[in-house]
């Protein structure tokens, strides 16, 4: 595990110094101009033997992490898992220890025990130090965003997180490209950012055609401020659009009113407060899943209804 005093100096992708730049390819350039690595952006396809699509980026994870989208998957996608006829699970860029991928696993286990899980990093001395954790349904290998499965595999669901936020925007749907590729027809890509402590968290839901679906706002509830506070932790396909005109930014917008609407609930919990803007938000917005999911601090938009026009709109 990265100790708290590494997470806190580095896990802000945006603000920190870390290996990156040690390495010969700053992270703000993303794959662009990368030999090896061709136009737009992640790479060539994948041959055996070629080098990984993608970058080495800062290794920044931390025990418990990613628990809140850990539990998304398994309650969301609980009837994907517990429905494949072989369930695999992936998870991109696992970082300086696979620490959050040993965690995916064991709550994986809890809707399916026969499940296995492939953690895939870049940065070579990192699947070596990945080595020691591996048992007999948990492996790692070298592997980017072309997601180098045995041949005739396909992943039931792959987490990318903390990924992608280190990469140019327009890098963004080839990645999601190439890793949907290898995504079962029914199967899930989410792929999102985080804080180093993971309180705060934002995520899409892709399909197996590298078109999202939803986006998913979760938060620790006790010491949130504002919604809005979730802004500096949308995804890349998001982070930029966070300004008026946008649609993500008029979202935001309209939650905080929610939120000060119904500020007198504060008394009775955050939780509370949270649920009451859920309701009063889903009268305009397509929100998505409902009080189990609230309660848990989570709420869930159909992706349409903040996609940036680039990024195309489907639905859900
Ligand atoms: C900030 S860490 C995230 C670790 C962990 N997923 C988490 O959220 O705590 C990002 C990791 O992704 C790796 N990485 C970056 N691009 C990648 C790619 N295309 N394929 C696989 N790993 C990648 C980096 O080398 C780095 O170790």
């Amino acid at each position: 595990m990265v100790g708290r005093r590494d997470s806190l100096a580095e896990c802000d992708p945006d603000r920190s110094t870390g290996r990156t730049e040690a390495f010969p390819y700053p992270a703000s350039m993303g794959t662009r101009g990368i030999p090896g690595h061709g136009a737009p952006g992640v790479g060539p396809r994948s041959r055996p033997g070629s080098r990984p699509a993608g970058v080495i980026t800062r290794g920044t994870t931390n025990q418990n992490r990613l628990r809140r989208v850990d539990r998304w998957l398994t309650g969301v996608h609980g009837r994907l898992l517990r429905g494949a006829a072989d369930p695999l699970v992936v998870d991109v860029g696992y970082g300086a220890s696979p620490v959050t991928t040993v965690e995916l696993l064991r709550r994986l286990r809890t809707v399916r025990a026969d499940i296995r899980v492939i953690g895939f990093e870049i940065d070579p001395e990192r699947v070596a130090a990945a080595a020691p954790h591996a048992g007999p349904r948990l492996s790692f290998a070298r592997g980017g965003f072309e997601v180098p499965l045995p041949a005739g595999e396909a992943a039931t669901a792959i987490r990318a997180f903390n990924v992608l936020r280190q990469y140019d925007e327009d890098a963004v749907p080839a990645a999601w490209a190439r890793m949907c590729a290898r995504l079962a027809p029914d199967g899930v890509l989410v792929e999102g950012t985080c804080d180093e402590l993971g309180r705060r968290a934002v995520w899409l839901g892709i399909g197996a055609d590298a078109r999202p679906r939803t986006v998913t706002f979760a938060a620790r509830l006790a010491g949130l401020e504002r919604p809005s506070d979730l802004a500096e932790r949308l995804p890349k396909a998001l982070i930029h659009r966070n300004v008026p005109g946008e649609r993500v930014h008029a979202f935001l917008t309209a939650f905080d009113r929610a939120w000060d609407l119904h500020a007198p609930l504060a008394a009775f919990g955050a939780r509370q407060r949270w649920i009451a803007c859920a309701r009063t938000l889903a009268r305009d917005w397509p929100v998505r899943d409902g009080l189990s999911r609230w309660r848990q601090g989570e709420l869930s938009l159909a992706w349409d209804a903040v996609a940036p026009p680039a990024v195309g709109r489907v639905g859900r």
